[in-house]
């Protein structure tokens, strides 16, 4: 899979994606992920990216040539399955939208700043928008960051046991069950026996069960549509 990320703050990206799992999936050649420092595309003078919005009020809005002229570059080059924009009032990404994406060839990833940008873009270039929660954070940087290590992980051979990313809360629309390490016995405070007792069935149908009563505890809203995709 390759990502292309167009943003203002090319340096905040670098680390997310030079660490653990993005970093082996970019090492196996699983995953590819490019930064595209909007400023180098612009067509105005001193780097401009951004001006005042019509109308009046307060904030900046990224301008529309910039952006279209690397959308356009990329698309030039390949297909894209998807055109996102990273933006407090797109759709609520979820487990489920992860795993969509993970099927994609390419994709490319807008990071908005300031006020936003030009809506023109969202209408004619912007395949789909997304949201990582209901705050708003200074650009779209982080939240895209939030989405390529979402998807990236999904990406077969990127995680080593290949069943690990199926036993994650939210996959099957329950959340994950308690997990424990050694030692059994932690200033006594005791691992359920049901872990220790070597019968995998019997294992399995604890850490079920648990994952059930987690989800009612916390997220009760999950059981009404756990299991139905
Ligand atoms: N940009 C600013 N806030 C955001 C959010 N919550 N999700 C996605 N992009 C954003």
């Amino acid at each position: 899979m390759r990502i292309d990320i167009i943003t203002v703050l090319p340096e905040l990206l670098e680390s997310p994606f030079a660490h653990s799992m993005m970093k082996r999936a970019q090492a196996r050649g699983l995953l590819e992920v490019h930064t595209h420092d909007l400023r180098d595309h612009t067509p105005y003078k001193h780097g401009q990216v951004d001006d005042y919005q019509f109308g009046g009020g307060a904030g900046m809005v990224m301008m529309p040539e910039p952006l279209a002229l690397v959308i356009e570059k990329l698309k030039e080059e390949r297909q894209y399955d998807e055109i996102i924009f990273m933006t407090p009032d797109g759709l609520q990404f979820e487990q489920k939208m992860a795993n969509k994406l993970s099927l994609a060839a390419n994709l490319i990833i807008i990071c908005g700043h300031y006020k936003g940008i030009d809506e023109r873009i969202r209408q004619h270039f912007v395949s789909m928008e997304i949201s990582i929660g209901d705050y708003v954070l200074s650009g779209g940087e982080l939240a895209a960051a939030v989405v390529v290590d979402a998807v990236g992980r999904l990406l077969p051979g990127v995680l080593n046991d290949e069943t690990s990313a199926l036993s994650d809360s939210y996959q099957d629309g329950v959340l994950a069950p308690p997990v424990y390490t050694r030692p059994a016995d932690f200033r006594g405070w005791k691992v359920p026996d049901v872990l220790l007792c070597g019968d995998p069935k019997k294992i399995e149908a604890w850490r079920h069960e648990q994952s059930l009563q987690r989800t009612a505890e916390r997220r009760p809203g999950l059981l009404d549509n756990a299991g139905q995709e």
